[in-house]
């Protein structure tokens, strides 16, 4: 038999066996679980990713909710262990859930928790570094400084792409897109085109009205533009930034045929889902187009990157950090324990999975709901009034 893992157990006696598959930042979670009569089990094992096997022995023969990652496979042999166990609740410690069959929880009755609205800004701003480093050369830069080969300025070293003026494309103008086009607007001065099925008017209307405090300032104004088809943007963006959620209808969005309609010296960001970029078509076109350059926070089989990509000095790469920021990540995890207390309790569903402050206020007890249940209306949840 296989050695159990390891685990770390807070307030023993509790009511309610709540499992969370990794530790998580912060201590508000963990104390929030015990307060409200939880025997919390975190599990410490050295591994990064937990097989099904793993999980369903940590779930064990009775479990109330369990808080999982976007690395493990929840799928029917999860949902049943923990339907098994009597556990009715399951949340990720992420916004999104394509680890997750929502079918399967839902066979099961199952509800499934998400962490949206805590994480906006944060990889919005991921997206925009890896923009600007992309665009001016940093990681290539630091790397030569390091290696000693700096022996004095030259004007032909490291010359990268002046952002201002240029026009920023957005794919995917839901929350996260439209903050990270307005800091690429307002902060760079970029002319914006975007595509999405919905008209992003909240951002239309932040950028006529940054155009019209330029103008007014005797400066170039910015300008919007939504475009009719997704080509249109890889045809006319110099930078360009993608945030669809995966699905099979965005897996390998991005291929050979479309990479091949961009500019040769666009910039593409990806802080979405790996599978939304065909990442072998990328490792050809990046060697292809030398000052066609990438930054990518997220690979199609991850953790392992296609051949080639590592060693392409046209390619910034890092591992998923897009939502690591402090708050952030303590926020995540406040939100996916209060989806398993929540459903525990037998709370009803928050109105607004968004507007997620009155939950994060560490000064106040968070309000009597789960904040956000994604498959709420599947299982016929009722909707918190407050
Ligand atoms: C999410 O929450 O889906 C992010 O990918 C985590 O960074």
């Amino acid at each position: 038999m296989a050695k159990p893992l390891q685990v770390e157990v807070y307030n023993p006696n509790g009511k309610y066996r709540v499992v969370s598959t990794k530790p998580m930042p912060g201590t508000r979670w963990i104390n929030l679980l015990i307060e409200q009569d939880c025997r919390l089990e975190i599990c410490t094992q050295k591994k990064t990713i937990l097989s099904v096997e793993d999980i369903i022995s940590l779930i064990g023969d009775k479990c109330d909710g369990v808080i999982g990652q976007l690395t493990e496979d929840w799928g029917e042999k999860l949902f049943s262990a923990l339907s098994r166990a009597g556990g009715k609740a399951f949340s990720n410690m992420a916004v999104g859930y394509n680890n997750v069959d929502v079918n399967a929880a839902n066979k099961y009755g199952v509800a499934v928790g998400n962490t949206p609205g805590v994480l906006t800004e944060t990889t919005a701003e991921l997206a925009a570094s890896l923009s600007l480093s992309a665009a001016r050369r940093i990681v290539e830069a630091d790397e030569f400084m390091r290696a000693g080969l700096y022996d004095g300025w030259l004007p032909h070293l490291f010359v990268g792409n002046l952002l201002k003026g240029q026009t920023v494309g957005v794919i995917g103008a839901g929350r996260i897109g439209s903050a990270y086009a307005r800091m690429m607007v307002e902060g760079f001065k970029m002319n914006l085109i975007y595509y999405d099925l919905y008209q992003a008017t909240r951002l239309e209307k932040f950028v006529t009205a940054y155009g019209q405090f330029l103008k007014a300032n005797g400066e170039q104004p910015v300008t919007w533009k939504r475009a009719s088809t997704m080509e249109e943007v890889l045809r006319e963006a110099d930078v360009i930034s993608l945030h669809p959620v995966l699905d099979k209808t965005t897996y390998h969005l991005v291929n050979k045929e479309r990479l091949a309609m961009m500019k040769k010296e666009a910039i593409l960001i990806n802080c979405s889902r790996g599978p939304v970029i065909d990442e072998v078509a990328l490792v050809e076109h990046l060697k292809a187009t030398p000052m066609f350059r990438v930054g990518l926070d997220v690979f199609e089989d991850e953790p392992y990157m296609k051949p080639g990509l590592a060693e392409m000095k046209n390619a910034i790469v890092v591992p998923h950090i897009a939502s690591a920021s402090k708050w952030t990540r303590e926020g995540m995890a406040t939100l996916a324990a209060l989806n398993v207390l929540g459903k525990i309790k037998g709370y009803p569903i928050w109105s607004d999975p968004n507007r997620v402050e009155p939950f994060l206020n560490e000064n106040a007890p968070p309000p009597a709901a789960c904040p956000s249940i994604v498959n709420s209306k599947a299982l016929g949840l009722p909707v918190s009034k407050l």
